[in-house]
Protein backbone atom coordinates (compact mmCIF):
# COMPACT_ATOMS: atom_id res chain seq x y z
CA UNK A 1 0.00 0.00 0.00
CA UNK A 2 0.69 3.61 -1.28
CA UNK A 3 1.10 5.79 2.23
CA UNK A 4 -0.88 9.09 2.22
CA UNK A 5 1.29 12.49 1.52
CA UNK A 6 0.17 14.66 4.72
CA UNK A 7 2.76 17.03 4.20
CA UNK A 8 4.73 19.60 1.68
CA UNK A 9 7.58 21.07 2.23
CA UNK A 10 7.45 24.93 1.07
CA UNK A 11 11.04 26.36 -0.32
CA UNK A 12 10.43 30.26 0.20
CA UNK A 13 13.93 30.95 0.37
CA UNK A 14 14.91 32.18 -2.61
CA UNK A 15 16.39 35.88 -3.19
CA UNK A 16 13.62 36.76 -5.80
CA UNK A 17 16.33 38.83 -7.34
CA UNK A 18 14.07 39.12 -10.79
CA UNK A 19 11.43 41.12 -9.08
CA UNK A 20 14.05 43.86 -7.54
CA UNK A 21 12.70 46.55 -6.14
CA UNK A 22 9.86 45.01 -5.23
CA UNK A 23 11.46 42.15 -3.23
CA UNK A 24 13.79 44.04 -1.38
CA UNK A 25 11.88 43.74 1.87
CA UNK A 26 8.84 42.22 0.97
CA UNK A 27 8.95 38.40 -0.08
CA UNK A 28 8.66 37.86 -4.05
CA UNK A 29 5.66 34.72 -2.18
CA UNK A 30 3.73 37.37 -0.60
CA UNK A 31 3.45 39.71 -4.06
CA UNK A 32 -0.53 39.60 -4.54
CA UNK A 33 -2.21 38.20 -7.49
CA UNK A 34 -5.28 40.00 -7.97
CA UNK A 35 -5.97 40.32 -3.89
CA UNK A 36 -4.15 37.23 -2.45
CA UNK A 37 -0.16 36.75 -1.83
CA UNK A 38 1.31 34.00 -4.23
CA UNK A 39 1.94 32.10 -1.65
CA UNK A 40 -1.55 31.60 -0.62
CA UNK A 41 -3.01 29.94 -3.72
CA UNK A 42 -0.37 27.57 -2.89
CA UNK A 43 -1.37 26.62 0.59
CA UNK A 44 -4.86 26.20 -0.30
CA UNK A 45 -4.04 24.09 -3.52
CA UNK A 46 -2.41 21.98 -0.89
CA UNK A 47 -5.08 21.99 1.82
CA UNK A 48 -7.48 21.33 -1.12
CA UNK A 49 -5.37 18.19 -2.25
CA UNK A 50 -5.93 16.90 1.97
CA UNK A 51 -1.84 18.50 2.67
CA UNK A 52 -2.33 18.76 6.60
CA UNK A 53 1.22 19.98 7.41
CA UNK A 54 3.20 23.34 5.88
CA UNK A 55 6.71 23.18 5.93
CA UNK A 56 8.23 26.54 4.83
CA UNK A 57 11.45 26.52 3.93
CA UNK A 58 12.63 30.33 4.42
CA UNK A 59 15.06 33.02 4.99
CA UNK A 60 15.39 35.92 6.73
CA UNK A 61 13.36 39.09 5.42
CA UNK A 62 10.74 36.61 4.75
CA UNK A 63 8.52 36.68 8.47
CA UNK A 64 5.39 38.00 7.04
CA UNK A 65 4.63 34.57 5.40
CA UNK A 66 4.21 33.00 8.79
CA UNK A 67 2.74 35.97 9.94
CA UNK A 68 0.10 36.27 6.86
CA UNK A 69 -1.17 32.60 7.99
CA UNK A 70 -1.36 33.16 11.59
CA UNK A 71 -3.81 34.47 13.44
CA UNK A 72 -4.12 38.74 14.08
CA UNK A 73 -6.18 39.18 16.76
CA UNK A 74 -6.53 42.68 16.48
CA UNK A 75 -7.30 43.09 13.01
CA UNK A 76 -9.95 40.26 13.83
CA UNK A 77 -11.23 42.32 16.50
CA UNK A 78 -11.49 45.52 14.80
CA UNK A 79 -13.37 43.71 11.87
CA UNK A 80 -15.65 42.31 14.09
CA UNK A 81 -16.71 45.62 16.10
CA UNK A 82 -17.55 46.66 11.92
CA UNK A 83 -19.56 43.96 11.61
CA UNK A 84 -17.19 43.17 8.49
CA UNK A 85 -18.20 40.03 8.46
CA UNK A 86 -17.15 38.63 4.45
CA UNK A 87 -13.53 40.75 5.50
CA UNK A 88 -13.26 39.27 8.92
CA UNK A 89 -13.58 35.29 6.81
CA UNK A 90 -11.33 36.29 4.30
CA UNK A 91 -8.71 37.03 7.36
CA UNK A 92 -9.48 33.59 9.02
CA UNK A 93 -9.58 31.73 6.33
CA UNK A 94 -5.90 32.65 5.56
CA UNK A 95 -5.23 31.39 8.72
CA UNK A 96 -3.62 27.61 9.53
CA UNK A 97 -4.44 25.75 12.40
CA UNK A 98 -1.93 25.55 15.17
CA UNK A 99 0.35 22.79 14.81
CA UNK A 100 0.08 23.19 11.01
CA UNK A 101 3.05 25.44 9.86
CA UNK A 102 6.60 24.84 10.45
CA UNK A 103 9.37 26.77 9.33
CA UNK A 104 13.04 25.97 9.06
CA UNK A 105 15.77 28.39 8.21
CA UNK A 106 17.75 27.71 5.20
CA UNK A 107 20.83 29.17 6.21
CA UNK A 108 22.05 30.61 2.74
CA UNK A 109 20.12 30.15 -0.54
CA UNK A 110 22.21 26.92 -1.45
CA UNK A 111 20.25 25.82 -4.16
CA UNK A 112 16.55 24.52 -4.38
CA UNK A 113 17.55 20.78 -3.41
CA UNK A 114 19.23 21.90 -0.44
CA UNK A 115 15.99 24.08 0.45
CA UNK A 116 13.84 20.60 0.33
CA UNK A 117 16.93 18.86 2.34
CA UNK A 118 16.47 21.31 4.80
CA UNK A 119 12.77 19.98 5.53
CA UNK A 120 13.92 16.60 6.18
CA UNK A 121 13.83 16.28 9.93
CA UNK A 122 10.40 17.49 9.89
CA UNK A 123 9.46 15.25 6.85
CA UNK A 124 10.70 12.07 8.10
CA UNK A 125 10.15 8.50 6.38
CA UNK A 126 7.17 9.17 4.32
CA UNK A 127 6.02 10.37 1.31
CA UNK A 128 5.96 14.16 0.26
CA UNK A 129 5.02 16.78 -1.96
CA UNK A 130 6.64 19.87 -2.85
CA UNK A 131 5.30 22.48 -3.84
CA UNK A 132 7.36 26.15 -5.44
CA UNK A 133 4.41 29.00 -5.10
CA UNK A 134 5.92 30.78 -8.26
CA UNK A 135 4.36 28.43 -10.74
CA UNK A 136 0.70 28.98 -10.32
CA UNK A 137 -1.82 26.79 -11.59
CA UNK A 138 -5.66 27.53 -12.70
CA UNK A 139 -7.53 23.79 -12.95
CA UNK A 140 -10.57 22.14 -11.93
CA UNK A 141 -8.48 19.76 -10.06
CA UNK A 142 -6.36 21.03 -7.65
CA UNK A 143 -2.70 20.30 -9.89
CA UNK A 144 -1.11 18.61 -6.55
CA UNK A 145 -4.69 16.57 -5.87
CA UNK A 146 -3.75 15.32 -9.64
CA UNK A 147 -0.27 14.27 -8.86
CA UNK A 148 -1.32 12.66 -5.29
CA UNK A 149 -4.11 10.91 -6.96
CA UNK A 150 -1.06 9.38 -9.48
CA UNK A 151 0.96 8.70 -6.71
CA UNK A 152 -1.22 6.41 -4.76
CA UNK A 153 -1.60 4.67 -8.31
CA UNK A 154 2.28 3.98 -8.93
CA UNK A 155 4.18 4.99 -5.85
CA UNK A 156 7.93 6.64 -6.30
CA UNK A 157 8.36 9.98 -7.22
CA UNK A 158 5.57 11.63 -9.43
CA UNK A 159 6.17 15.23 -10.64
CA UNK A 160 4.15 17.60 -12.89
CA UNK A 161 5.66 18.29 -16.15
CA UNK A 162 4.33 20.09 -19.49
CA UNK A 163 5.42 20.32 -22.88
CA UNK A 164 7.79 23.26 -23.38
CA UNK A 165 9.36 25.03 -26.60
CA UNK A 166 12.88 23.05 -27.29
CA UNK A 167 14.53 26.70 -26.99
CA UNK A 168 12.92 27.17 -22.99
CA UNK A 169 14.39 23.71 -21.82
CA UNK A 170 17.28 25.50 -20.20
CA UNK A 171 15.22 26.81 -17.89
CA UNK A 172 13.93 23.54 -16.41
CA UNK A 173 14.78 20.23 -15.07
CA UNK A 174 13.63 17.78 -18.28
CA UNK A 175 12.77 13.98 -18.51
CA UNK A 176 14.60 11.11 -20.36
CA UNK A 177 11.61 9.56 -20.98
CA UNK A 178 11.48 5.57 -21.03
CA UNK A 179 7.83 5.04 -21.88
CA UNK A 180 5.39 7.56 -22.14
CA UNK A 181 0.59 6.83 -22.20
CA UNK A 182 0.08 10.45 -22.90
CA UNK A 183 -0.56 11.05 -19.35
CA UNK A 184 1.86 9.51 -17.50
CA UNK A 185 5.84 10.05 -18.22
CA UNK A 186 8.29 7.34 -16.89
CA UNK A 187 11.90 8.58 -16.91
CA UNK A 188 14.79 6.65 -17.66
CA UNK A 189 16.73 9.97 -16.50
CA UNK A 190 16.77 13.39 -15.80
CA UNK A 191 18.87 16.09 -16.40
CA UNK A 192 18.81 19.91 -14.87
CA UNK A 193 18.59 22.55 -17.36
CA UNK A 194 20.27 21.38 -20.70
CA UNK A 195 21.24 23.17 -23.61
CA UNK A 196 18.18 23.13 -26.35
CA UNK A 197 20.32 20.74 -28.72
CA UNK A 198 21.18 18.11 -25.65
CA UNK A 199 17.67 17.87 -23.93
CA UNK A 200 16.55 14.11 -23.79
CA UNK A 201 12.82 15.78 -24.76
CA UNK A 202 10.68 18.72 -23.98
CA UNK A 203 8.87 17.00 -21.15
CA UNK A 204 9.58 19.89 -18.30
CA UNK A 205 9.49 19.13 -14.63
CA UNK A 206 7.08 22.53 -13.26
CA UNK A 207 6.55 23.54 -9.84
CA UNK A 208 4.73 20.16 -8.15
CA UNK A 209 6.14 17.40 -7.00
CA UNK A 210 4.87 14.09 -4.61
CA UNK A 211 8.08 12.67 -3.36
CA UNK A 212 9.53 9.59 -1.72
CA UNK A 213 11.59 10.19 1.49
CA UNK A 214 14.43 8.29 -0.68
CA UNK A 215 15.16 11.63 -2.25
CA UNK A 216 16.80 12.83 1.18
CA UNK A 217 19.71 10.37 1.02
CA UNK A 218 20.90 11.17 -2.22
CA UNK A 219 20.66 15.38 -1.33
CA UNK A 220 22.66 14.95 1.81
CA UNK A 221 25.56 13.95 -0.27
CA UNK A 222 25.49 17.98 -1.09
CA UNK A 223 26.58 17.93 -4.64
CA UNK A 224 26.42 20.56 -6.69
CA UNK A 225 25.11 20.72 -10.17
CA UNK A 226 24.18 23.38 -12.48
CA UNK A 227 25.27 26.83 -11.72
CA UNK A 228 27.11 25.88 -8.22
CA UNK A 229 23.65 24.76 -6.51
CA UNK A 230 22.65 21.72 -5.19
CA UNK A 231 19.92 21.18 -7.17
CA UNK A 232 16.79 18.56 -6.87
CA UNK A 233 16.42 17.15 -10.57
CA UNK A 234 20.41 15.72 -9.98
CA UNK A 235 19.02 14.12 -6.55
CA UNK A 236 15.86 12.92 -8.31
CA UNK A 237 17.69 11.41 -11.13
CA UNK A 238 20.53 9.60 -8.66
CA UNK A 239 17.50 7.53 -7.27
CA UNK A 240 15.82 6.48 -10.74
CA UNK A 241 16.51 2.84 -10.87
CA UNK A 242 15.64 2.24 -7.31
CA UNK A 243 12.59 4.77 -6.62
CA UNK A 244 10.02 4.67 -10.04
CA UNK A 245 10.10 8.24 -11.44
CA UNK A 246 6.97 9.39 -13.46
CA UNK A 247 5.98 12.96 -14.91
CA UNK A 248 2.36 13.68 -14.63
CA UNK A 249 0.88 15.79 -17.67
CA UNK A 250 -1.61 17.21 -15.24
CA UNK A 251 -4.93 19.13 -16.33
CA UNK A 252 -4.81 22.99 -16.16
CA UNK A 253 -2.55 25.76 -17.09
CA UNK A 254 0.76 26.85 -15.07
CA UNK A 255 1.91 30.51 -14.75
CA UNK A 256 5.38 30.99 -14.09
CA UNK A 257 4.79 34.14 -11.40
CA UNK A 258 8.94 33.84 -11.03
CA UNK A 259 8.84 36.05 -14.46
CA UNK A 260 8.06 39.78 -14.74
CA UNK A 261 5.59 38.96 -17.38
CA UNK A 262 4.25 36.07 -16.24
CA UNK A 263 3.04 36.99 -12.93
CA UNK A 264 1.14 39.88 -15.41
CA UNK A 265 -0.15 36.70 -17.29
CA UNK A 266 -1.22 35.15 -13.95
CA UNK A 267 -2.69 38.14 -12.38
CA UNK A 268 -4.85 38.50 -16.05
CA UNK A 269 -5.91 35.09 -16.12
CA UNK A 270 -6.81 34.63 -12.26
CA UNK A 271 -8.76 37.85 -12.83
CA UNK A 272 -10.59 36.39 -16.01
CA UNK A 273 -11.49 33.24 -13.33
CA UNK A 274 -13.26 35.68 -11.01
CA UNK A 275 -16.72 35.84 -11.90
CA UNK A 276 -17.16 39.35 -9.92
CA UNK A 277 -13.63 40.71 -11.87
CA UNK A 278 -14.01 39.13 -15.57
CA UNK A 279 -17.40 40.98 -17.12
CA UNK A 280 -15.43 44.30 -16.44
CA UNK A 281 -11.61 43.14 -17.22
CA UNK A 282 -12.35 42.05 -20.29
CA UNK A 283 -13.42 44.78 -22.19
CA UNK A 284 -10.57 46.93 -20.55
CA UNK A 285 -7.90 44.24 -22.05
CA UNK A 286 -9.87 44.93 -25.38
CA UNK A 287 -9.30 48.71 -24.52
CA UNK A 288 -6.00 48.61 -24.03
CA UNK A 289 -5.21 46.03 -27.14
CA UNK A 290 -7.10 48.47 -29.48
CA UNK A 291 -5.24 51.28 -28.38
CA UNK A 292 -2.03 50.09 -29.33
P1 LIG B 1 14.15 30.44 -8.19
O1 LIG B 1 15.57 30.54 -8.55
O2 LIG B 1 13.15 30.41 -9.26
O3 LIG B 1 13.71 31.61 -7.19
O4 LIG B 1 13.97 29.18 -7.23
P2 LIG B 1 14.49 32.84 -6.61
O5 LIG B 1 15.91 32.50 -6.33
O6 LIG B 1 13.68 33.30 -5.45
O7 LIG B 1 14.29 33.93 -7.76
P3 LIG B 1 15.29 34.77 -8.64
O8 LIG B 1 15.81 33.80 -9.67
O9 LIG B 1 16.36 35.34 -7.76
O10 LIG B 1 14.40 35.84 -9.23
C1 LIG B 1 12.84 28.30 -7.29
C2 LIG B 1 12.23 28.10 -5.92
O11 LIG B 1 13.17 27.56 -5.02
C3 LIG B 1 13.31 28.36 -3.87
C4 LIG B 1 12.81 29.74 -4.27
O12 LIG B 1 12.33 30.44 -3.14
C5 LIG B 1 11.72 29.38 -5.27
O13 LIG B 1 10.50 29.04 -4.59
N1 LIG B 1 14.73 28.32 -3.46
C6 LIG B 1 15.71 28.40 -4.38
C7 LIG B 1 15.05 28.17 -2.12
O14 LIG B 1 14.17 28.09 -1.24
N2 LIG B 1 16.35 28.11 -1.77
C8 LIG B 1 17.36 28.19 -2.67
O15 LIG B 1 18.55 28.13 -2.28
C9 LIG B 1 17.02 28.34 -4.02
Amino acid sequence: MVQRVRKAVLPVAGLGTRFLPATKVTAKEMLPVIDKPVVQYAIEEALAAGIEEFIFISADGKEAIAEHFSPHPALEKALAEKNKDAELKLVQGATLPPGAMHIVKQPAPLGLGHAVWCGWKLVGNEPFAVILPDDMVLSKTPCLKQLIDAHAKVGGHVVAVEDVARDQTNRYGILDVLSDDGTLAKAKGLVEKPKPENAPSTLAIIGRYVLDPAVFIELDKKTQGAGGEIQLTDALNKTIGSVPFHGLRFEGKRYDCGTRVGFVEANVAFGLALPDMADRLRPLLQKLLDAK
